[in-house]
C-alpha cells in the first residue's frame, strides 16, 4: 500500500470562538502557550505521516506563517485553499489532487488527543479496511456523530441523533482509502447545508465495505468553544515539567510545576502550578493560580488569576477580585479602578463576553 498522507483541517469559521476568531484562526489559539494546531501536526508526524495537506480558509496567511513549510515538525506541508467551509467531506473533495489514490489520515486542526493517532493509523494500514474511525464514550451523544459498532466494525452512523443508538461519538480523526472519493462524489448536502463525512462513511458501510472502529486512549478534546479551550489548557498543563528560563526574584514563591520562559520576569508574586508563563511576560505583585497560561509579553500586575488563558501582549492590572475561568485575547487591557465611585468602564469588541 502507498504511504499514508495527512489531511489537516485548519479552515472553518470558528463562530463559537468569537470574538477571538475575528482576528485570528481558532486553530492557532494557544494552550500551554503553544498553538493547538501544532499539537495536531505533531500527532500526524508521530503516526508516521510526512506529507500533509493543510486545508485553509480565510485565515490562510496566518496559518501558513505559523506552520511554514513544516520543516520545524519534520513534515512537508502543502496548503490547500477551500473556497468555503462547506463540510468535512467538501474539504476532502477540495484536496483530491493532493491526495491522489493514497490512503490518508484526516485530522481536525482544533482537536487534541492525548493518546495520539498512531494506533488508529497502524490498525488502518494493516487491516485492509475502507475506512477507520476513532470513537469515544460521551455523556450526551445527541451533540455528536454517533456510531453503532458490532464486533469492532461500524455498522451504522447517525449525525446528532435525537434518540442515540449508542454513546460512542466520532472524534475528529479518520483514515480513508481511495474508495471514499467515490462516496463523496455522490453526496448531497445535509439539512445544515454541509457535505458530511459521516454520510460518506455510511455510503461505504451500505456498500458492505468494512469500517474499523478504534476507541480513544487517554483524553480527547475538541476546542470549539471558549470553555473547551480552558479545559484543553488544563489537560495539557497537567503534563508539563518545571522549566525556569526567565528570572524569579527572592520575594516570589513558585509551587508545583511552572514554566517561566526566556526573558520572563516574576516579581513579588506567588505562582501555583501547573502554570505556563511565556517568554517576555512580566508578573508583578500578583498571584497566578493553577491551570493558567500567560502569553508572550503579557503584563500581570497587582492581580489574582487562575484557570485562565491570556494571549500575547495583554495587560492586566489591579483587578478587584480574582480572575477565574477566563479566556483573554491579544493586546487586551483589563485594569481595576481604585478611585470612587467605582464605575465600570467598558470598551468591548463585538460579541465579547464579560461576567461582572
Ligand atoms: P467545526 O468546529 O465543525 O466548524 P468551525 O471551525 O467552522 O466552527 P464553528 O462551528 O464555531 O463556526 O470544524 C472542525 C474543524 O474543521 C476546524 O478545525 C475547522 C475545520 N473545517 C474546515 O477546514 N473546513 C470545513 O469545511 C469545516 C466545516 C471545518
Amino acid at each position: 500500500m502507498a504511504k499514508l498522507k495527512g489531511l489537516l483541517l485548519a479552515g472553518g469559521t470558528g463562530s463559537r470562538l468569537r470574538p477571538l476568531t475575528y482576528t485570528g484562526a481558532k486553530q492557532l489559539i494557544p494552550v500551554a502557550n503553544r498553538p493547538i494546531l501544532f499539537y495536531a501536526v505533531d500527532a500526524l508526524v508521530a503516526a508516521g505521516v510526512e506529507e500533509i495537506g493543510v486545508i485553509v480558509g480565510d485565515t490562510r496567511r496566518e496559518v501558513e506563517a505559523a506552520l511554514g513549510d513544516g520543516s520545524q515538525f519534520d513534515a512537508h506541508l502543502t496548503y490547500i485553499p477551500q473556497s468555503e467551509p462547506l463540510g468535512l467531506a467538501h474539504a476532502v473533495k477540495t484536496a483530491r489532487s493532493f491526495l491522489g489514490t493514497s490512503p490518508f489520515l484526516m485530522f481536525l486542526g482544533d482537536n487534541l488527543l492525548r493518546g495520539g493517532l498512531t494506533r488508529l493509523a497502524t490498525r488502518f494500514m494493516t487491516g485492509g479496511f475502507a475506512a477507520a474511525i476513532l470513537l469515544t464514550e460521551v455523556k450526551d451523544p445527541t451533540q455528536f456523530g454517533v456510531a453503532v459498532v458490532e464486533d469492532g466494525r461500524v455498522v451504522r452512523l447517525v449525525e446528532k441523533p435525537k434518540d442515540p443508538p449508542s454513546n460512542l461519538a466520532l472524534v475528529g480523526a479518520y483514515c480513508f482509502g481511495p474508495t471514499i472519493h467515490h462516496a463523496i462524489d455522490r453526496l448531497e448536502p445535509s439539512w445544515r447545508g454541509e457535505y458530511e463525512i459521516t454520510d460518506a462513511i455510511q455510503t461505504l458501510i451500505d456498500q458492505n465495505l468494512s469500517v474499523d472502529a478504534t476507541l480513544v486512549e487517554g483524553w480527547w478534546k475538541d476546542t470549539g468553544r471558549p470553555e473547551d479551550v480552558l479545559e484543553a489548557n488544563r489537560l495539557v498543563l497537567e503534563d508539563i515539567e518545571n522549566q525556569i528560563d526567565g528570572t524569579v526574584d527572592d520575594e516570589s514563591h513558585l509551587e508545583g510545576r511552572v514554566i517561566v520562559g526566556l526573558g520572563a520576569q516574576v516579581i513579588r508574586s506567588t505562582i501555583r502550578g501547573p502554570v505556563s508563563i511565556a517568554a517576555g511576560a512580566r508578573i508583578q505583585d500578583s498571584y497566578v493560580g493553577p491551570y493558567t497560561s500567560i502569553g508572550q509579553g503579557v503584563l500581570i500586575s497587582h492581580t489574582e488569576i487562575e484557570n485562565s488563558v491570556v494571549l500575547t501582549d495583554s495587560k492586566i492590572s489591579a483587578v478587584n477580585g480574582r480572575i477565574d475561568q477566563s479566556l483573554i485575547g491579544r493586546g487586551v487591557t483589563v485594569s481595576g479602578v481604585q478611585t470612587r465611585p467605582r464605575a465600570v468602564h467598558l470598551i468591548l469588541g463585538d460579541q465579547s463576553r464579560i461576567d461582572l
